[in-house]
């Protein structure tokens, strides 16, 4: 059987203003017609039938869930308490995916990622749950770096390969999470690196294990809670249990220490909108260079991105900058620091 998890509990902070903390940007149409995890959910259906598939988050983002996607069983969403990061979250999902289904092919992956060519994506998951039933292997999907992004894992492969479904898949060398600028310059420049997509198959029985060797304390409290789920309520045992658990990342608590790790070269165009600057390889630009959305008079303005929500935007004589526009907030930001939207929100007392 082949199970999987979508993570749903960021906040997107970097899409801010558009992205808030009561409707960070999975719940949000960012590209297309519906919102991200809606999106992402339906991608996944034309390969798993929806009782297979779980969703992990909080209890505030559980209730926009049941809303957006009706069809999925409530059960099947696991509500975390308090934010641990990732490596509680799975560890947590795979023990109750494996109380449901003993031993599946469990795919891992985060609700709020463009996926552009989707037969692309389905063929590669497969291959993955495939190579996942090999062996006591990690598989990750990994992706081309176009640039020294330090926000991402990059993956190096090594010359030892296995060839399924007409695929190459390398052994992985080593997992290095969020390198400096300058070793993500070596990395890209070496060529044979992948960016982490973030999304990891495996089965629920090889990352139960890992995380007894890796992370034995994280392990000895989820023991405790698979008692406990046996005598008291699920809700019940997590909310007296969860805060307990670490706050690491299943990449630096597993990934970069684990051995037997495969990495598939994807090219299905991914993208995880990371921050503004990500419209930019979604959308079509103008003959300016813009990405220009909503009531907006633009003159003389060069590689803006620019959403207004209702109010007329009006530039003139402007560049590299990002202006957005909601019912309450305007941002008005340097292009160049996209990636510092979060220090604007840690100073905001209230409305995040
Ligand atoms: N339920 C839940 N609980 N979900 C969480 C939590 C949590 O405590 N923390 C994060 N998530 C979700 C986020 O919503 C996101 O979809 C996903 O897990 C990954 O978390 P991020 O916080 O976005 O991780 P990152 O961007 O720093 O790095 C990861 O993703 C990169 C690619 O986008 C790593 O896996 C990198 O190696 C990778 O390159
Ligand atoms: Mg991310």
């Amino acid at each position: 059987v082949t199970t999987c998890l979508i993570m749903a509990g960021g906040k997107g902070e970097r899409f801010w203003p558009k992205s808030r903390t009561h409707l960070p940007k999975q719940f949000l149409n960012i590209s297309g017609n519906k919102s991200m995890i809606q999106q992402c959910i339906a991608r996944l259906q034309k390969f798993i039938p929806i009782d297979q598939i779980f969703v992990i988050t909080n209890e505030l983002y559980a209730e926009i869930i049941k809303v957006q996607v009706p069809t999925l069983p409530q059960d099947n969403i696991i509500i975390e308490t308090i934010g641990r990061n990732t490596a509680p979250c799975v560890g947590l999902a795979s023990l109750i995916i494996e109380g449901k289904f003993p031993d599946s092919n469990m795919i891992v992956l985060p609700s709020d990622h463009i996926i552009k060519n989707e037969n692309e994506f389905l063929t590669i998951l497969k291959t993955a749950v495939e190579v996942s039933g090999l062996g006591d292997y990690l598989v990750t999907l990994g992706i081309s770096p176009t640039y020294p992004e330090t926000g991402y894992g990059y993956i190096e492969s090594s010359y030892e390969s296995l060839e399924i479904n007409e695929l190459l898949v390398h052994k992985v060398n080593k997992f290095v999470e969020k390198p400096d600028a300058e070793t993500a310059e070596m990395y890209l420049e070496s060529g044979n690196y992948y960016w982490n997509s973030g999304i990891f198959v495996w089965k629920t029985s090889v990352i139960r294990n890992y995380i007894k060797l890796l992370m034995p304390e994280m392990h000895q409290l989820l023991e405790e809670m698979k008692t406990l789920f046996k005598v008291s309520d699920r809700n019940e045992v997590i909310k007296s249990e969860f805060h307990k658990m670490p706050d690491q990342s299943i990449d630096y608590g597993i990934m970069e220490k684990a051995k037997d790790i495969y990495v598939i070269p994807c090219v299905f165009g991914w993208d995880d909108v990371g921050s503004w600057t990500a419209l930019e390889r979604i959308n079509n630009l103008d003959e300016s260079g813009n990405v220009i959305k909503g009531n907006t008079i633009c003159i003389d303005t060069k590689r803006c991105i620019i959403e207004s929500n209702g109010k007329l935007i009006a530039t003139l004589g402007v560049e590299d900058l990002i202006i957005v526009e909601t019912d309450d907030v305007t941002l008005i930001c340097k292009k160049e620091k996209a990636q510092d939207i979060k220090a604007l929100i840690k100073e905001l007392k209230v409305q995040k």
